[in-house]
């Protein structure tokens, strides 16, 4: 928009009137170099317009081929690590240079057109310049006009060559600004998966009841539940474990309503979750998700970030929580520390402490857990595990683990296979029945449960 009306302003304005002065004294000194260079002028705007019409389509192109380049650029300085930790830096490179080679190759061809549009038009100037030439200096042989008269014609008609070559620079830029806008659309119409209803309300959970009815949902089309039906009464503790794939991730990502149920129902409160306003439903709720992305910012930020308002007595009261204040002393800007791109100065397990203390910060009703602690060394796990078995008594929480250790004392277990719950109960129970729980069970009791498969949380 700034481009498109600095050319408004500096360009087209300023052809137009140097352009209305060149003409108007030129008709009155020389009529024939008048129409001359109206002729010149007219000539060469129309022929610098067509040329950007038909080489539109190639700027968008080339604007295009830029955005490519771009994205793949962030694209392997996301994966650095994986890009070094295999050696690839020569892959990356030639693809990187075919990437490039494209760019180059949609900016030539685009380059060729203005080659064209600069070639025709200092012909046309060029061609202007001699007819007057010829003509005014016929006159002045003839006695018809005198030196000055010449002096002064070839003077403005010089004067309005700068203000017509602006002028289609002006041009180009208003065109490669239109390809921008034309790519800017493009994301305008890009329509929202998940609208909220018309006048939808915000939803407050007082209770905390969550259910799933009758609920079907694919990924494209691919199903991933049929028919799936979960109550989790308020306050209690259920935990969801299965194979991996086995939909775990998906239920939470639909109780957030990230996706709408293609059939079925899901409730909070005995409250459809469509009929609210979606940014107030996940406000509602707490999560540590299982991939804990940061942003580059302090320690603090980030775990304030879930509660913008708390005190810092209740960011540091989460950090103790989360068990962060002794990972903390040993940083030199202890909660200052900034914490890098997504988090990359922090170690797997740290990142996963700023993201528990995020969720109990935020202090919701519903608590939901995606592998929360499985980044963390037993020890502190089992340390973490018993605030959070505090944190979760009054809440509803939603866990999902695979280490059962980390479970067995919920009032539930749900295990879930491709999208079935296969069975369900206590962990007393589960243990005693045969099916995958015991399966699992087992195979966990010969390693990592081996010492402390009879502490309860
Ligand atoms: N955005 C998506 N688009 C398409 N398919 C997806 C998407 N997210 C997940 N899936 C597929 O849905 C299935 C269930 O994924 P989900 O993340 O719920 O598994 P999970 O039980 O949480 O597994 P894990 O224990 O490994 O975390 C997987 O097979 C996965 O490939
Ligand atoms: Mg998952």
């Amino acid at each position: 928009m700034e481009k498109i009306t600095d050319v408004l302003i500096y360009n087209i304005v300023s052809v137009i009137f140097s352009f209305i002065m060149v003409i108007a004294s030129l008709i009155y000194f020389d009529p024939v170099s008048a129409i001359v260079t109206l002729s010149v002028a007219f000539g060469f705007i129309f022929f610098s317009y067509f040329m950007q019409v038909i080489s539109q389509e190639s700027n968008v192109r080339a604007n295009d081929a830029e955005d490519v380049e771009r994205g793949n650029i962030s694209d392997f300085f996301t994966n650095i690590d994986s890009i070094k930790y295999y050696g690839k830096e020569k892959n990356i490179k030639k693809k990187f240079e075919e990437i490039i080679n494209n760019t180059k190759n949609a900016f030539m061809k685009n380059w060729g057109y203005h080659r064209w549009l600069d070639s025709g038009n200092s012909i046309l100037i060029g061609a202007g310049t001699l007819i007057l030439l010829i003509f005014p200096i016929i006159r002045f042989l003839n006695g018809e006009i005198n030196l000055g008269t010449i002096v002064f014609i070839y003077s403005v008609y010089s004067l309005l060559v700068e203000p017509l070559y602006n002028f289609i620079y002006g041009l180009r830029g208003v065109y490669s600004s239109l390809a921008d806008f034309q790519s800017l659309f493009e994301y305008g119409k890009i329509q929202r998966q998940i609208e909220d209803k018309p006048n939808a309300p915000k939803m407050t959970i007082s209770g905390g009841e969550v259910e799933f009815k009758d609920v079907s949902f694919n990924y494209g089309k691919r199903k991933i539940f049929d028919n799936f039906n979960l109550k989790i009464p308020k306050n209690s503790k259920i935990a969801l474990v299965g194979h991996s794939g086995s939909g775990k991730t998906s239920l939470i990502k639909l109780l957030y309503r990230f996706y709408d149920i293609n059939e079925g129902e899901i409730l909070i409160d005995r409250k459809d979750i469509r009929d609210f306003r979606q940014d107030s439903l996940r406000s509602e709720m707490s999560i540590v998700p299982q991939e804990c992305v940061l942003f580059d910012d302090t320690l603090y930020n980030n775990i304030l970030f879930s509660n913008p308002t708390a005190s810092k007595e209740e960011v540091m009261k989460a950090i103790k929580f989360a068990h962060l204040d002794k990972v903390i002393e040993r940083f030199p800007k202890g909660e200052n520390t900034v914490v890098g791109e997504r988090g990359i100065k922090l170690s797997g397990g740290e990142k996963q402490r700023v993201s528990i203390a995020r969720a109990i910060l935020a202090d919701k009703r519903i608590l939901i857990l995606d592998e929360a602690t499985s980044a963390l060394d037993s020890e502190t796990e089992m340390e973490i595990q018993k605030d959070l078995a505090e944190l979760m008594k009054g809440r509803t929480s939603i866990i999902i683990a695979h280490r059962l250790s980390t479970i067995m004392s919920a009032d539930k277990i749900i295990v879930l296979k491709d999208g079935k719950i296969i069975q369900q109960g206590r962990h007393s129970k589960l243990i005693e029945e045969p099916g995958d729980y015991k399966r699992f069970w087992n195979i966990q009791k010969g390693g990592y449960l081996k010492d402390n498969s009879t502490e309860k949380l």
